[in-house]
């Protein structure tokens, strides 16, 4: 049995929030969508805008689908007006475990009695959010990968008590979002950042050690293992800190030398070489 989802709120409005938003109203959610930033907001609904008007540019989307996503996605400044009514709130905020445990005793509080609460962190253990939460049932991890609107998995992340219906009416939702799902046991870093991380901190490494250049590496899995994209082209993609605080968090929780961060990450992350996002990483994306 699962439970029917008509409105979703979205909480982060980054690099992932605007995105899961905007395939959700595209699907026909009514959608908010929050932020502790009010200019993160504000960019996250140009950035959708953009997106759906790229969508037309290449003839993917008709005009009349875009302006039904745009009247279904509000941006609103505060939570507690963001996640009432809601049926499922996604949770797409900085990845650190006390502040994701904080958002999650608060959203409970407001959405009410029957909302599913699903993050999208990349590794904090979902049964550790949970345990902040009366209804640990209600509890999932819905990992989307970047950009949203173009990649196609969701990882979802069952811990010991997430309960069946909770699991059923999320992977109806991927479906609804034209996606696909894998399940995956709670464990840090979950299938897909415990395996894609250690590329990127590796290629990290030869970058130090000068191996090669940072095109070269790239190239060599591009070309070499048909990767669509290097790992550190990817690592600028995702976010130097947000790779960093899944580095710090595999490490603590896996152990082994192959998630240590390597120095030139914190380096990077310390100057706001961030990637893409700040315009300098691994590569320069103002040229
Ligand atoms: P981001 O840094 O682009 O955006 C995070 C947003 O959350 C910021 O706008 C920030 O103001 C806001 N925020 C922070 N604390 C908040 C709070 N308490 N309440 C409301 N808003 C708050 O981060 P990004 O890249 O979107 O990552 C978000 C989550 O998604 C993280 O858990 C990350 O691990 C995960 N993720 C990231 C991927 C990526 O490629 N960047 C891929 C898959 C998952």
């Amino acid at each position: 049995m699962s439970q029917s989802i008509n409105k979703v709120a979205v909480i982060g409005a980054g690099t992932m929030g605007h995105g899961i938003a905007q395939v959700s109203a595209l699907a026909g959610y009514e959608v908010t969508i929050t932020d502790l930033d009010d200019s993160a907001i504000q960019l996250a609904m140009e950035k959708v805008r953009k997106n759906l008007d790229g969508g037309i540019a290449r003839g993917k989307l008709t005009e009349e689908a875009r302006d039904g996503a745009l009247a279904r996605l509000s941006a609103v400044d505060d939570l507690e007006s963001a996640v009432q009514d809601a049926d499922l709130c996604i949770e797409a905020i900085v990845e650190n475990k006390e502040i994701k445990q904080k958002l999650f005793a608060d959203m409970e509080l407001w959405a009410g009695g029957s909302a599913i609460l699903a993050s999208n962190t990349s590794s904090v253990p979902i049964g550790m959010i949970a345990e902040a939460t009366a209804h640990p049932e209600r509890v999932i991890g819905m990992h989307f990968f970047n950009p949203v609107h173009i990649m196609k998995l969701v990882e979802l992340v069952v811990h010991e008590g997430t309960s069946e219906e909770t699991r059923l009416s999320v992977i109806g939702m991927v479906e609804a979002l034209g996606k696909e799902s894998i399940v995956v046991k709670d464990s840090p870093g979950f299938a897909t950042s415990r395996l894609g991380v250690v590329l990127g901190l590796e290629a990290i490494r030869m970058l130090e050690q000068g191996v090669a250049s940072a095109e070269d590496i790239d190239k060599a899995m591009a070309l070499g293992y048909k990767h669509p994209m290097g790992p550190l082209r990817l690592t600028d993609l995702v976010g130097l800190d947000v790779r960093l605080a899944i580095a710090k968090t595999l490490s603590e929780e896996l152990g082994g030398d192959q998630y240590e961060p390597p120095a030139l990450l914190s380096e990077k992350v310390a100057r706001g070489e961030l990637g893409r996002k700040s315009g300098r990483g691994f590569y320069d994306w103002n040229e």
